[in-house]
């Protein structure tokens, strides 16, 4: 029987596998549900369905975000997840047991600790043969391997910035700005200023609903919040205007970072780079009006692609469809 070759991209927030000849498969959050007895994890929920408990919480369940920084924080949350997820992948009603390959993407960042870590809660989860890719390569991957791309990945709890050129990373980083980096500050905001706590989900319909980096945006909502002091519910008035005023300060020191690295291009990729334009991707590039803010203070035209959250999955297909480039690739560390 023929292996099944998955490419899993295991962000903080959401978890995405695209299995080779059809395509993605799993697009799902990185939390899981568990019951724990006499030493047993078992798996009661996972992904979206998780949302329930976490309005009705039910004695001896334990809500587990599995990946924190691009790094697994509970494995065993994180291994009853993946079976969870791999099984989706699987065809019904076979009696032998398909060998599952996996390519698993990973932030620049990632100690080998941390990536061995990856590894071993795949093998626990069934797969019998893993290898790991550094995340803007395969972003590189997706959007046609062998030229220049200037990768701006801006995931939950990071951004990878990263020059690909036609071996593979040419120099990058992985800054621990990221989407959460906006929404924590929006609830800070609402504590000092308006003595109002709001919960996490909140300030992310918050961001997603009302942030934005175009200066004219007068939009405005009403929330209900909890005073600091009394607990009573109130409702406030929040403008897009100051929820940018917030933001802007976290984006200006990615916008630096992005800057510097721009003076990394190498005279070879340079004209690849500048046709192209910047590359966004990842769910933070959904924030409104922050291609454009980009492209003004790069003076460079910036590209946001179709699919941001699934694109590093669909990229690490594309290497394993296409072996030669694979093997390329010096930044791959196979541990079998
Ligand atoms: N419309 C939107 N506006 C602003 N931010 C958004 C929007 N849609 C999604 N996001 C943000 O995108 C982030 C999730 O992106 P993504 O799924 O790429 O992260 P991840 O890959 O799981 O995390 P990481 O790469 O850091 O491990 C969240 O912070 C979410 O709030
Ligand atoms: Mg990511």
């Amino acid at each position: 029987m023929k292996a099944i070759e998955l490419s899993i991209d295991l962000g903080s927030s959401k978890t995405s596998i695209h299995k080779v000849g059809s395509g993605l498969i799993v697009n799902d959050e990185s939390r899981v549900v568990v019951m724990t007895k006499n030493n047993r994890m078992t798996l009661l929920e996972s992904g979206k369905g998780v949302e329930k408990y976490m309005k009705r919480p039910m004695q001896g369940c334990q809500v587990v975000n599995t990946v924190d920084g691009g790094v697994i924080t509970n494995e065993r949350a994180a291994v009853c997840m993946l079976k969870d997820y791999i099984s989706r992948c699987l065809p019904g009603n076979t009696v032998i047991k398909p060998k599952i390959k996996v390519l698993a993407t990973v932030g620049c960042g990632l100690g080998l600790a941390e990536k061995k870590d990856i590894e071993k809660a795949l093998l626990k989860a069934g797969v019998s043969e893993v290898s790991i890719l550094e995340s803007p390569v395969a972003v590189a991957g997706a959007l046609g391997f062998g030229r220049g791309h200037f990768i701006v990945d801006i995931g939950s709890s990071k951004t990878e910035i990263a020059i690909v050129g036609r071996d593979g990373i040419v120099t990058g980083c992985s800054v621990d700005i990221g989407g959460d980096t906006l929404t924590k500050s929006i609830a800070d905001y609402m504590v000092m200023n308006m003595s109002s706590t709001i919960s996490f989900d909140l300030a992310e319909k918050i961001k997603k609903d009302l942030g934005s980096m175009y200066e004219n945006n007068n939009m405005s909502m009403r929330v209900n919040v909890r005073k600091v002091g009394n607990s009573k519910v109130e409702s406030e008035v929040v403008s897009s205007k100051e929820i940018r005023n917030v933001i802007q300060p976290h984006i200006i020191d990615l916008l630096s970072i992005i800057y510097n690295l721009s003076f990394q291009i190498p005279e070879n990729l340079a004209d690849d780079i500048v046709q192209e334009g910047i590359v966004l991707c990842g769910g933070g590039s959904n924030l409104t009006g922050l291609a454009e803010y980009i492209a003004k203070f790069m003076q460079m035209k910036v590209l946001r692609v179709d699919d941001p959250i699934t694109i590093v999955s669909r990229g690490g297909a594309y290497f394993l469809e296409n072996n030669t480039d694979f093997a390329k690739m010096l930044s791959v560390v196979n541990y079998q």
